[in-house]
């Protein structure tokens, strides 16, 4: 893996992987539940704090899938949580979507799995006026932290940034002291994946996303890795496009939250 000559279907397949493994990567920080049924990964928390309740990495035989999947829900609904339930390409059977829509869950986004070559020359960064960039295992958060979700999210995203060896960096933009854009660079899976890609709105459209990305490809890159990979919203897509990244697959997040098991 980490070839991106590598056919279509093993770049889909590392899209999902690395996101697997990350979330199993939050789940070595300190009081996360998580579940490794061999079969899937999934982690718990009755507040549904960070890392929330995801399941990943589905495996499932034809035969016990709608078993599992209402196995697993099953474990939600007795305790009124949220469930969510991320599939990609390598999700197996391909057609857990379904059998997920049929439980009662809803897609909350689509996204295009999209992969690039690591150049192994050194990328070049651009500087943008007023704008600093910064790499550090602390991230950096554009809501003030204000309520006791954000306070666990970012308390945990510091833990996993602590956690070594170090497979975790984050990017931030700053103006003016104010954080305005973020990235995180995630090494799993034998690629390098880019996540919580944002910046503020006041800032957009002035290259800031572009560098935040092009700073975790020039590290990944220095690191050894071959192929960078990502999902991508609508908003991203032209971005992430212009900096090589093609699209390779699907990803798709459901959930069946705590609304619908009120009004059921
Ligand atoms: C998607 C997102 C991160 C882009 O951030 P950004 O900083 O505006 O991105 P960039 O400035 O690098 O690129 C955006 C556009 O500005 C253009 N641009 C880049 N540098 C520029 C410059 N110096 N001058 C003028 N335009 C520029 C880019 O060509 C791009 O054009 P497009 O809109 O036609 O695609 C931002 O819109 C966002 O946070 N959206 C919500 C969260 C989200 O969807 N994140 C993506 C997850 S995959």
């Amino acid at each position: 893996m980490g070839q991106f000559d590598a056919p279509e279907a093993c770049l889909a397949a590392a899209v999902e992987w690395n996101q697997v493994e990350r979330v199993r990567w939050m789940a070595r920080v300190n009081d996360v539940e998580s579940h490794d049924d061999g079969d899937v990964f999934w982690t718990y928390s009755p507040r549904e704090h960070w890392p929330g309740n995801q399941i990943v990495g589905a495996q499932f035989g034809a035969t016990v899938a709608r078993q599992r999947v209402a196995e697993l829900l099953r474990h939600h609904l007795e305790r009124r949580t949220a469930c969510n339930w991320a599939i990609g390409s390598a999700t197996e059977p391909a057609e857990l979507g379904v059998i997920l829509r049929e439980n009662g869950f809803s897609c909350r986004i689509h996204c295009r799995a999209m992969a690039a070559a690591l150049a192994p020359q050194p990328v070049n960064l651009e500087s943008i006026p007023s704008v600093d960039f910064q790499q550090s295992y602390v991230p950096v958060s554009l809501q003030p932290i204000t309520t006791s979700r954000r306070r666990a999210q970012f308390d945990g995203l510091v833990a996993v940034g602590r956690l070594r060896p170090q497979r975790v960096w984050y990017f931030g933009a700053i103006d003016s002291s104010i954080p305005v854009g973020t990235a995180t660079l995630f090494e799993g899976a034998g690629v390098a994946g880019i996540y919580d890609v944002e910046v503020i709105p006041s800032h957009r459209g002035r290259g800031i996303a572009t560098q935040l990305v092009l700073a975790a490809m020039r590290l990944a890159g220095e690191h050894g890795f071959k192929t960078m990979v990502l999902s991508a919203t609508a908003a991203g897509q032209g971005v992430y496009e212009r900096l090589g990244f093609r699209e390779v697959g699907v990803l798709s997040s459901w959930r069946y939250g705590r609304m619908r098991q009120m009004a059921a």
